[in-house]
């Protein structure tokens, strides 16, 4: 089996990529699952089938409680937030069908839309947030087209700088297009309620602030009624008399074997999230975020990018050390501190772009709910010794 260098202790700040440590309650879900009722849930008639059926279900019930969904047929499971994005991108825009996003936009929203402007399907107008990224909502009001106007996309926080988007104020003004939310760095840490929101569409990652393992993640449905096609045809254990793909919730847009033991560990690890309570997540990310910046807002030959205001952000603060290269940052933490962030363009050039950071990008600093002030003190000191050596 692989080691991982046995002597080093992380500091892990890079939970924006994915969280890490993860809860016990879920490596003992996935383990639990693997060893006790890893059959093929919804194809044979066994026991052992009924069993991964059930988990299944149960996670899926989880993630509906969670977000305030009243009949979780309307979760879809995905492999990530980029896979539910691209279902939702893809399965829902037609020829001649216009996109209004903003520029803080991560890849996995860009490029499908690039890809469906270069063919020639959609129209995309992509309206610049503030150097903070914050969003601009009256020229987003002002980009939609009445009747072209298919789809607004927006991130619920962004994975950059952690600018937090207003999407009660965005449902005001996206009119009649649907609205798809990116929630990759907001579910679990940022409390959402997708029954007072007029989000039609809401993608998530199960392996970031929800703790679950990689490989896990979905797309909500409002109404379960939306004109979406799906990505992937194929085997759902249902209908099989038949070779058209069935239209009901959930197995129209999900064929294949599941991910059976990944879906237990998300459930595991939104109990975890439940049991702590997302505000007092929330109020625990603010904290570090505030004695973060206390530290080094005040440091010569540092800039810290985005909104600066434990308020107004998730816990993700880019920096970059004046004179020296993201890389050579992050290399120098890792190397001499064993502290883990992540540097360069993190999949977001746009947003990269609006906040004055490309080509270079920042060396970005993602807390999460198992990091403590202490660890937050020891970035600090480690970033007060880069800028004086
Ligand atoms: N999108 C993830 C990040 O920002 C992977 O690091």
């Amino acid at each position: 089996m692989r080691q991982v260098t046995p002597h080093r202790h992380p500091v892990y700040f890079d939970h924006a990529a994915t969280s890490f440590p993860k809860p016990e309650a879920v490596k003992r879900a996935v383990v639990e699952h693997l060893d006790k009722f890893s059959a093929n849930p919804g194809r044979s008639g066994h026991f052992l089938s009924l069993e991964a059926s059930r988990s299944l279900f149960e996670a899926r019930e989880t993630v509906a409680d969670f977000f305030h969904v009243d009949d979780s047929r309307k979760v879809l499971f995905a492999r990530n937030a980029t896979e539910a994005l691209n279902l939702a991108i893809y399965g829902l825009l037609r020829q001649g069908d216009h996109v209004v996003t903003t520029s803080m936009e991560h890849n996995s929203v860009m490029r499908p839309l690039r890809d469906l402007e270069a063919r020639g399907v959609i129209q995309i107008s992509v309206v610049t947030s503030s150097p903070e990224g914050v969003a601009d909502i009256k020229a987003l009001a002002k980009a939609v087209r009445p009747k072209q106007t298919r789809l607004m996309v927006v991130n619920h926080a962004s994975n950059v700088v952690g600018t937090l988007v207003d999407i009660g104020k965005i449902a005001e003004v996206k009119g009649n297009a649907y609205l798809l939310v990116d929630a990759a760095q907001s579910a679990g840490c940022i409390p959402i309620d997708l029954s007072s929101l007029s989000v039609d569409f809401l993608a998530f990652t199960g392996h970031k602030a929800l703790q679950g393992p990689q490989g896990t993640g979905g797309l909500i449905l409002k109404t379960g009624k939306e004109p979406l096609t799906p990505l992937v045809r194929g085997g759902t254990g249902s209908n099989s008399e038949f070779e058209k793909q069935p239209e009901f919730l959930p197995d129209k847009f999900e064929s294949g074997t599941p991910n059976g033991c990944g879906a237990s560990g998300l459930a595991a690890g939104i109990q975890v999230v439940k049991e702590r309570g997302v505000e007092e997540i929330r109020g625990h990310e603010k904290k570090m975020m505030g004695k973060l910046l206390e530290g080094i807002l005040p440091m010569d030959r540092i800039h810290v990018y985005g909104p600066r205001d434990p308020e107004k952000q998730s816990a993700v603060v880019s920096i970059n050390v004046e004179g020296m290269i993201s890389s050579e940052v992050g290399f120098q933490l890792d190397r001499n501190f064993d502290i883990c962030v992540r540097t360069g363009l993190h999949c977001a050039p746009s947003a990269h772009k609006t906040i004055g950071s490309f080509p270079q990008g920042t060396v970005r600093i993602s807390m999460g709910m198992t990091n403590t002030e202490d660890e937050v003190e020891e970035i600090i000191q480690a970033l007060r010794w880069l800028v004086s050596h």
